[in-house]
């Protein structure tokens, strides 16, 4: 219920600071069709799929968390299963937007499959990481959708399930090699980047 609250809250504030930059961008918008075109609207956009980005990712990992603490990281292995992408949809439902999904270059379940667009911006932010540049988000924009793609990165808690193949427990490998058989989501250290959230928001009139 408290979830709820925050979500909603969350929601609204993200809806008014949409709305409110979009009205103060009227005239380039007018001009050119491109919202995002103002610096001060692309950078409300941006916050907002943050917000966004990051609740999502708050309630995926508190009920990762919750499985493993609970039953081990086998267990939780289907646990993502069945509950991340129904968590995700449900995500996006309640935060009114178009989509919300995560995807990655090298994934796990086939549906989070990064597209040629994706891929495109994955390709570009590895080389930045290994310079030692921060990943940065960005927003795309085609007709009344604005897509936002926020760079996910590994920590220590991932790698119960990411690492190299050696560095996982035998049971979890087990498990993700039977419900996964063409997985490609092992292999990875600290810090690297995992994938992208991608989240789809209705342009604002
Ligand atoms: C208990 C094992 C486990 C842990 C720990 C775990 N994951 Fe995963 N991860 C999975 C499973 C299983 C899937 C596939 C979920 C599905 O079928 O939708 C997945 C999918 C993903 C995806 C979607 C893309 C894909 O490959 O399907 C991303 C991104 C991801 N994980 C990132 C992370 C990050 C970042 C962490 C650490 C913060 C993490 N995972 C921790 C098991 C785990």
């Amino acid at each position: 219920m408290k979830k709820n609250a925050i979500v909603l809250i969350l929601a609204i504030m993200s809806f008014l600071l949409i709305r409110c930059g979009n009205e103060s961008a009227n005239n380039t918008s007018e001009q050119t069709g491109n919202v995002l075109e103002d610096t001060a609207v692309y950078n409300q956009y941006l916050s907002a799929g943050a917000g966004y980005a990051s609740e999502a990712g708050k309630v995926l990992i508190k009920n990762l968390t919750g499985a493993i603490n609970s039953n081990g990281p086998a267990y939780a292995v289907q646990f993502c299963n069945t509950r991340a992408i129904p968590l995700t949809d449900s995500m996006s439902s309640a935060l009114h937007l178009i989509s919300l999904k995560r995807v990655s270059d090298r994934n796990r379940n086939p549906d989070n499959k990064a597209n040629e667009q994706e891929l495109e911006y994955i390709e570009l932010l590895k080389p930045n990481m290994q310079n030692g540049e921060a990943a940065k988000p960005k927003l795309m924009e085609a007709g009344d959708k604005i897509t936002g793609y926020y760079p996910i990165i590994t920590n220590t808690m991932c790698m119960n399930c990411h690492a190299d193949k050696s560095k996982i427990d035998s049971k979890t490998l087990a498990k993700i090699n039977e419900l996964y058989p063409s997985d490609a989501a092992t292999g990875y250290a600290e810090n690297q980047l995992r994938g992208l959230w991608v989240i789809e928001m209705e342009k604002k009139k």
